[in-house]
């Protein structure tokens, strides 16, 4: 059982660096490997359109072609029993490196066929962390929006035709400085965002890590 955790986000110790942790505890719990891969480590681009992934009877046909420092990374993760996609919110989406990631991921297992037929080797469990500035309404509103037709939205449903549905864990109302005396942040009442983290955090947290554990639990029962 091994679980990739993808982590987007350029903090090593931040918001979306916690939940990936405590994602990673409860699938451990729960007798899963699972490995956090911080994207930011890695020095690659998104998909440079050479098609060598669609080549008929090229050797690269069904999986990234190209040569940089993803390439065995998305071997391994293309072979995985559970993908998480993690990222903090940057302009209503997830990060640039995690989208380029799923472009290499994704476009090779999407044939050009009729009807767009999948041709991953394997079909993981899946889930999705978001840790943002914004509360729920903002994000179900605007970001998933209706019918998911918000950033967000488009990129669970693109998740969902090629992986499974992923479940969705979130931290809302984050901390982005440790001090907001010495930011130009007025528009955040700090106080507020205290009580918040001391109140709500510890119950995000807690989500992901029981969102790890039934993350296991599942690919167990396969
Ligand atoms: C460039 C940039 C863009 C951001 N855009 C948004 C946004 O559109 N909506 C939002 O709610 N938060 C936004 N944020 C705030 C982060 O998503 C939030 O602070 C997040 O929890 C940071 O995660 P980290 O601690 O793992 O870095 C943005 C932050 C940055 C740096």
């Amino acid at each position: 059982m091994k679980i990739y955790i993808l982590d987007g986000g350029p903090r090593k110790d931040g918001n979306t660096a916690a939940m990936c942790e405590s994602f990673a505890r409860g699938a451990a719990e729960a007798g899963a490997e699972s490995e956090r891969v911080r994207l930011f480590d890695y020095s690659y681009t998104g998909c440079r359109s050479c098609f060598a992934c669609k080549a008929r009877g090229g050797p690269s046909y069904g999986r990234c072609g190209w040569r940089d420092g993803i390439y065995e990374l998305l071997d391994s993760v293309a072979h995985a029993d559970g993908v998480v996609f993690a990222s903090p919110v940057y302009f209503g989406t997830i990060t640039p490196q995690l989208h380029a990631f799923i472009e290499r991921l994704f476009f090779p297992f999407v044939v050009y066929d009729k009807k767009y037929s999948v041709i991953a080797p394997k079909r993981p469990e899946t889930a999705v962390i978001y840790t943002m500035n914004v509360k729920e309404p903002v994000l179900t509103k605007d970001y998933i929006g209706e019918a998911n037709s918000g950033p967000l939205g488009f990129f669970e449903r693109y998740v969902t035709r090629v992986y499974k549905r992923p479940e969705r864990i979130c931290a809302f109302n984050t901390y982005q400085f440790s001090d907001y005396g010495k930011f130009v942040a007025d528009g955040w009442d700090e106080r507020e965002k205290a009580e918040w983290r001391e109140r709500e955090l510890p119950r995000e947290l807690r989500e992901a890590f029981e969102a790890g554990k039934r993350m296991a639990e599942k690919i167990k029962k396969g």
